[in-house]
């Protein structure tokens, strides 16, 4: 098992100490924990590919403490700036064409000419940039294809030994990944959905922004190789827009189950809460993204099924919610 440390100074200290010696700590952040290493130590990157087990076209997310690093390690625009200043520290995540001759490593851009940066807004997240004093690449800290960690217990299950450290700052508050936004082409597109919203972005760009998600007709090389479907998988098969279960099948709600019933007789309401999770009785986004990981961790058991999952409505923070659900859904090979 790992070294679980609660985020005080000096373990802050002691894990900024690991990354500079080409070790693994996990992190929380305001989305998901992530996985981070010295982002221009390349075999400190390809640690955490191993880690994870994760296809190494896939590049990862830079974390920067301030929006004047992020300009050491990719070529801002006035649009850029203006976004970065709007919505950094938070949930976004700008892909910007890469300065050349940046600091760095290839492994951690995958080989793209641009990279993927964000400013976190977790103090634990800050804090450790700040010690560290340099960037810090993190993807999620779970093995690939997995559901996304937002406890440090789930961390410590899905990655084991691999990491060395792991600083625990409690469950993340948003609980999908960020939004990525592509600003390295005239057009801006949001390449993954997340917590800041086509919406918020439209205002700062001063123009409507598209989604180019998975949904998106297929480009080839994908321009984001997030956009592959699989990931993000329970074992357990999902089956969305459920408007009843089978005896066996586990329940994610979403608002009241008032009126659910059980094929061949039943109600919801009288199963125990292994059995049935609600992301958010109240029909609240926000406290259905918080706990949409954690609640997929719980119904993922041998003894269901499948995990029925109620519809939640595609806009806001839903899309991200959706999007997430979708792709659980495809890699089980169920819709
Ligand atoms: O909320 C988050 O963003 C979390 C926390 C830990 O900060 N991190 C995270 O990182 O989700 P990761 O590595 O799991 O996700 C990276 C996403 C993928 O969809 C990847 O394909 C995309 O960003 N990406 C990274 N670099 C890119 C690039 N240069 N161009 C297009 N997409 C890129
Ligand atoms: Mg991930």
């Amino acid at each position: 098992m790992s070294r679980i440390l609660a985020a005080t100074p000096e373990a802050i200290a002691q894990a900024a100490d690991t990354v500079r010696h080409g070790g693994l700590v996990a992190f929380p952040t305001e989305t998901v924990y992530g996985l981070g290493a010295d982002a221009c130590d390349g075999r400190a990157v390809a640690r955490i590919f191993e880690a994870k087990g994760r296809p190494a076209f896939n590049p990862l997310i830079i974390h920067v403490e301030n929006l004047e690093q992020a300009e050491h390690l990719a070529v801002f625009d006035d649009r850029a700036r203006t976004i970065a200043c709007a919505f950094w520290p938070g949930p976004l995540t700008l892909v910007l064409p890469r300065l050349k001759d940046g600091p760095v490593s290839d492994l951690a851009a995958a080989g793209l000419p641009t990279l993927a940066i964000r400013v976190p807004r977790h103090p634990v997240a800050l804090a450790l940039l700040r010690a560290f004093a340099g960037p810090i690449a993190a993807p999620s800290a779970n093995r690939s294809g997995s559901l996304s960690p937002t406890t440090p217990l789930h961390v410590a299950r899905s990655l084991g030994d691999s990491v060395d450290l792991i600083l625990a700052g409690g469950a993340c508050a948003v609980g999908v990944e960020s939004t990525v936004l592509d600003l390295s082409e005239a057009t801006p597109a949001i390449l993954r959905p997340g917590a800041v919203t086509d919406e918020d972005l439209a205002m700062s760009v001063g123009a409507p922004v598209a989604y180019a998600t998975a949904a998106a007709p297929a480009q080839t090389p994908p321009r984001s190789p997030g956009q592959l479907l699989r990931h993000y998988a329970p074992s357990r098969p999902l089956r969305l827009r459920a408007v009843d279960i089978a005896p066996e099948e586990a329940l994610l709600a979403f608002g009241s189950v008032k009126f659910m019933g059980i094929k061949g007789g039943g109600a919801v309401r009288n199963l125990p809460d292994t059995q049935v999770r609600n992301l958010s009785e109240s029909g609240d986004l926000y406290e259905a993204a918080a706990n949409l990981f954690a609640m997929l961790h719980i119904l993922d058991r041998p003894e269901h099924r499948g995990i029925a999952v109620m519809d939640i409505p595609e806009t806001g923070l839903g899309i991200a919610i959706n999007d997430r659900l979708r792709r659980a859904a495809e890699s089980t090979g169920t819709r």
